[in-house]
């Protein structure tokens, strides 16, 4: 188990439990021993080095990959024993925005953006026209750009549109996999707005692999250090960074780290190498 796993509420509702889980790739280890809980309402952000296991864990989360052991449950639910009716009734209350974006290439945006909806086969067409362009535009595109098509779009528009997919159904749960990646600054605190209406209005409860600093302050809870196979540390954010370990040092305590670290509204002392809690 990680160190200082602060809860927030008095009586928080689980929303994931992952316990003990490993996984494995034929004889490649990449998660052992690890365990976490995200409680609703939180914006966890999940650091850890490339190659950590970062984009396996999310997938373990919403049943994309099978555990060598340990459980994994999401809404009360141990994904890997339920069967495959009531897994996709779960994967409604979710959304996911992949790391790559992932739209079908074959679709408009407009089309990406209502299919999930269309899949569900009970809403009526208008509710759908209406419902996705109003998405489109909390994901800052316009309607102009509806009837494009994903290759005539830029990275950064992609994001959007994987991103207004992703709260297509309006999900109570929302995996994000470098949300902000290649979106230049404007972009990305306009991302970091939204994210926090969404969480403020609908108690939505936040997944979010990031390297963004300044997201990862701005927005998290708490963030969960995967290195070494598990999470090594899983804290509110001005605490995390005092954690002696040799990935948490480079990337917290970098320069940009620092920068981001002194824009906290309220942030308490400075991180001190010194007085760190060890692990
Ligand atoms: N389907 C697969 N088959 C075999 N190995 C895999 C598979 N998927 C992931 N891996 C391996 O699992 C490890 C973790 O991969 P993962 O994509 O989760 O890393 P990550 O932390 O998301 O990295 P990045 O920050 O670069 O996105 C890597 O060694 C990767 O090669
Ligand atoms: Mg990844």
């Amino acid at each position: 188990m990680s160190a200082c796993t602060d809860d927030h509420t008095d009586n928080p509702q689980t929303i994931i439990e992952i316990d003990n889980l490993s996984t494995r790739f034929g004889d490649v280890v990449v998660h052992e021993h690890l365990s976490l809980k995200i409680n609703q309402g939180e914006i966890v952000s999940l650091v850890g080095g490339s190659g950590s296991g970062k984009t396996v864990l999310l997938r373990q989360m919403l049943g994309l990959n099978q555990p060598a052991s340990g459980s994994v449950r999401v809404f009360g639910e141990d994904i890997n024993r339920i069967d495959a009716e009531h897994l996709q009734q779960l994967r409604n209350r979710w959304g996911m925005l992949f790391q790559q974006g992932a739209l079908f290439s074959a679709l408009t945006v407009f089309d990406n953006v209502a299919q999930p909806m269309r899949e569900l086969r009970v809403l009526p067409k208008q509710l759908i026209r209406d419902a996705a362009l109003l998405k489109l535009q909390m994901a800052g595109i316009g309607p102009e750009h509806a009837l494009k098509m994903p290759s005539d779009l830029s990275g950064g528009m992609i994001k959007r549109v994987a991103l207004a997919r992703a709260l297509a159904l309006e999900p109570e749960l929302l995996f994000l996999d470098e949300p902000t990646a290649g979106l230049d600054p404007n972009a990305s605190e306009s991302f970091v707005s939204l994210i926090r209406e969404l969480r403020d209005e609908m108690h939505l409860t936040v997944v979010m692999v990031t390297h963004d600093l300044d997201t990862l302050f701005a927005l998290s809870s708490r963030v969960a250090v995967l290195a070494d196979k598990h999470i090594i540390a899983y804290c509110r954010p001005d605490k995390v960074v005092e954690f002696k370990h040799p990935f948490i040092e480079t990337f917290f305590r970098g320069e940009r780290g620092q920068r981001a670290f002194e824009a906290l509204p309220d942030k308490p002392d400075q991180p001190k190498g010194g007085e760190s809690q060890s692990l």
